[in-house]
């Protein structure tokens, strides 16, 4: 603990603790203040209250860090797999030869789907949401798969299948959605590559494995693998504290991230982008996203917490050029989104509201040059960020303060009134 905070409220005094963090962050420890002062407090979007202690991922909004279990995530994206990425927040520290090794093999044993599972994807409307279809087959999971007797055993499978399963109903949903043959998972293919042959791999068209491909596919989803308590972490912490499945709490996180303020974005930057290059107005779009009275928002800029440049962005933005050039892409959406980012970058609402790129920014023109439809796009971060997800569900059930999550509120309705019966209505 790192000394107090003094809180007067009218002739009381009461004293409340303040907590620090490994990285100097400095906390007021509130546990107690509803039973010492009958106070409680008020955050609309709690941009000023942390839900917990983590020691998962650190991020420093002003210096643009962006940490997993302490390795910049610059480190990762330059030289982990995503399965050593995931391993790493899971479990809290890189894997061994013979651990990762492990690893791979149970992915790979649990990478079907149960067969019965297709009728529930033959029963979807064809036009539906892939971002729908996924949160339901996440939780439809656990009728498949029986909790086991054994906590562990139960969390460690759990864990495996949704890390395994998640990509080949994502490729389900694509390949059922466009009436074609659903491609299943092969043994010799690792994790990315996977994925993208159960997409695009066709009887008239074999899918050829670019390395170029695979390597932006791995960059993006180490990008997006975890967050600190961003909406869909916390969704999945919350819905967890009920003690639910975990299955049911990643469900409720997809469902979150769905959201275009949130994991929505990357598609509704492409949509934007998209819109410009058709009106030739970019000044009118940057005109709408300053005006007060249009709720239009320059999507994939600004961020709760990074007040510069998105660690994440950057990355994303330069992996974007390289992986354009490699594959002889000119997509007018590159030129546009960098026209656009420079633009606002020297505008004074911009630089004053601190609004810089950020992950979602260059993330769909990656997506669009590997061939993922866009509204696909926010189905591609929910697998990347699944692993941060189950690492942040299993840190709250090891936490020995975590309990279930109940926010209070101020109350503002009508103080006690009568009920009136209808024929005096
Ligand atoms: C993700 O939290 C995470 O970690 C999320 C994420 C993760 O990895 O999990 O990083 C992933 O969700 C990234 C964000 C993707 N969303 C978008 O790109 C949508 C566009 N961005 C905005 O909607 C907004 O920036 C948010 C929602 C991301 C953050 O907004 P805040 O923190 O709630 O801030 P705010 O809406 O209160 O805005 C503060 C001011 C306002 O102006 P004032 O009323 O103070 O004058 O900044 C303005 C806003 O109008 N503003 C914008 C803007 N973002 C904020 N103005 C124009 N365009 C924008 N994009």
């Amino acid at each position: 603990m790192t000394g107090s905070v003094k809180l007067i409220y009218g002739d009381q005094e009461f004293k409340l603790p303040v907590v620090e963090g490994s990285e100097g962050e400095k906390a007021v420890d509130i546990s107690q203040l509803q039973a010492a002062t009958g106070l409680i407090t008020l955050d609309p979007g709690y941009a000023n209250t942390g839900s917990c202690s983590s020691a998962i991922t650190f991020v420093d909004g002003d210096k643009g860090i962006l940490r997993y279990r302490g390795i910049p995530v610059e480190e990762l994206a330059a030289r982990a797999t995503f399965k050593e990425t995931a391993y790493l927040l899971i479990n809290g520290r890189l894997p061994n030869r013979e651990e990762l090794t492990r690893f791979s093999v149970l992915l790979n044993d649990n990478s079907l789907v149960h067969e019965d599972m297709r009728s529930f994807y033959e029963k979807y409307p064809r036009s539906s949401h892939p971002m729908g279809i996924l949160s339901s087959m996440v939780n439809a999971l656990r009728s498949f798969y029986p909790e086991l007797q054994n906590l562990e055993e139960e969390i460690n499978m759990t864990v495996t299948r949704l890390l395994s399963k998640i990509r080949t109903m994502a490729a389900m949903s694509y390949k059922i959605s466009r009436g074609h043959k659903v491609v299943y998972p092969r043994p010799d293919l690792a994790y990315c590559a996977n994925f993208l042959n159960m997409m695009f791999d066709s009887p008239v068209k074999p899918y050829e494995i670019d390395n170029d491909v695979v390597n932006a596919l791995r960059m993006f989803w180490i990008l997006h693998a975890d967050h600190e308590q961003n909406c869909s972490t916390s969704a999945v912490r919350l819905v967890g504290s009920a003690r639910v499945n975990l299955y049911a709490a990643i469900s409720a996180g997809i469902a979150a991230l769905w959201g275009p303020l949130h994991g929505g974005a990357n598609q509704a930057v492409i949509e934007m982008l998209s819109d410009i290059a058709k009106s030739r107005n970019m000044g009118r779009a940057i005109e709408r996203a300053k005006d007060k009275k249009d709720p239009f928002r320059l999507m994939g800029f600004g961020h709760r917490v990074y007040k510069t440049y998105d660690p994440r962005a950057r990355i994303m933005k330069k992996m974007c050029d390289s992986l354009l050039n490699k594959l002889k892409i000119s997509d007018p959406l590159l030129d546009i989104a960098h026209e656009l980012e420079a633009v606002a970058l020297k505008d004074d609402y911009f630089i004053e509201h601190n609004l810089y790129p950020n992950l979602d920014f260059y993330s769909g023109i990656v997506l669009q040059a590997i061939g993922i439809p866009t509204n696909m796009f926010t189905v591609m971060f929910a697998i990347g960020r699944l692993p941060g997800w189950i690492a942040q569900w299993k840190e709250s059930l090891d936490d020995p303060n975590w309990k279930l999550g109940r926010p209070r509120q101020i109350y503002t309705g009508p103080t006690q009134t009568q009920f009136v019966p209808i024929d005096k209505r």
